[in-house]
């Protein structure tokens, strides 16, 4: 295997999930979570915003409120520390919303369905730092219109600055996929894209992912056991 410089990771719902927030495809037969005898695919859309506003932002509320009295996990820490302490060029690709990789100090963070703690003005489109409910409308603090969205990024649209993630994955030697399920592109594609390319591909998960196939290994349990004792083993061989 070539030598490992710039890394890669992609992480999922579930370097989350021992934190207390619940992965979208938990539900008890496996399948997808329910919210209000809602899929979570149906409250997430464009759509289903333009049908029912309310019901998308006291979803989005109650979730926005949820995580702000989660605490990150030993895997969260483990990769804030791979990238406090990491040498060679790293990128932190969540596909989660909550700002757990933050809290715990990680700081090349790249949300793609964007954050929780953010509301996006479709008005005056400036995003502004948002920890209450919108439900009510509040104005936005920029232009006073009533134009407040969660800034996550719903089924059927873009997910966020993919040229920069394109761009950290054809400078890497190493892509690591961290609890995803690998059931939602373009994310769940980012291995093919590397394998590709020729670099190394890793994935740690509870259980093989959809992609698994892709990976050249896999380890499975929990990530806040994984993921530390990798990191641990990576910068044993760190780059000077
Ligand atoms: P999923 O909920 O689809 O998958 C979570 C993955 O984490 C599964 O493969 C679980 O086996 C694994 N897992 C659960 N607990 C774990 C643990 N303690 N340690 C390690 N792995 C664990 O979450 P994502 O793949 O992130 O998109 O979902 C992708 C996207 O689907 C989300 O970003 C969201 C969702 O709908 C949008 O909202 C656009």
């Amino acid at each position: 295997m070539r030598s490992i410089r710039n890394i890669v990771i992609l992480t999922g719902a579930g370097i989350s999930a021992e934190s207390g927030i619940d992965t979208f495809r938990s539900g008890a037969d496996g399948g997808p979570s329910l919210w209000e005898q809602h899929r979570v695919e149906d409250v997430a859309t464009p759509e289903a915003f333009r049908r029912d506003p309310e019901l998308v932002q006291r979803f989005y509320d109650m979730r926005r409120a949820a995580i702000q009295t989660k605490q990150p996990n030993a895997a969260h820490n483990a990769l804030a520390r791979l990238d406090a302490e990491w040498g060679g060029e790293l990128l932190i690709v969540t596909q989660n919303v909550d700002d757990l990789h933050e809290r715990a100090g990680a700081r090349r963070v790249l949300h793609m369905h964007g954050e929780h703690l953010n509301a996006w003005c479709t008005a005056c489109d400036t995003r502004s730092r948002w920890t209450q409910p919108l439900v009510d409308r509040p104005p936005c603090p920029r232009c006073g219109e009533r134009s407040l969205r969660p800034d996550v990024v719903w089924f059927g649209e873009m997910p966020y600055r993919m040229d920069e993630i394109y761009s950290a994955l054809r400078a890497a030697d190493l892509f690591v996929s961290i609890g995803a399920s690998g059931a939602v592109y373009p994310a769940a594609g980012l291995v093919r894209e590397a394998r590709e390319l020729g670099i190394a591909t890793l994935e740690l998960n509870l259980e093989r992912s959809q992609g698994s196939a892709w990976f050249d290994e896999t380890q499975l349990g929990p990530a806040s056991e994984l993921v530390p004792a990798w990191v641990e083993q990576m910068l044993a061989r760190s780059v000077s």
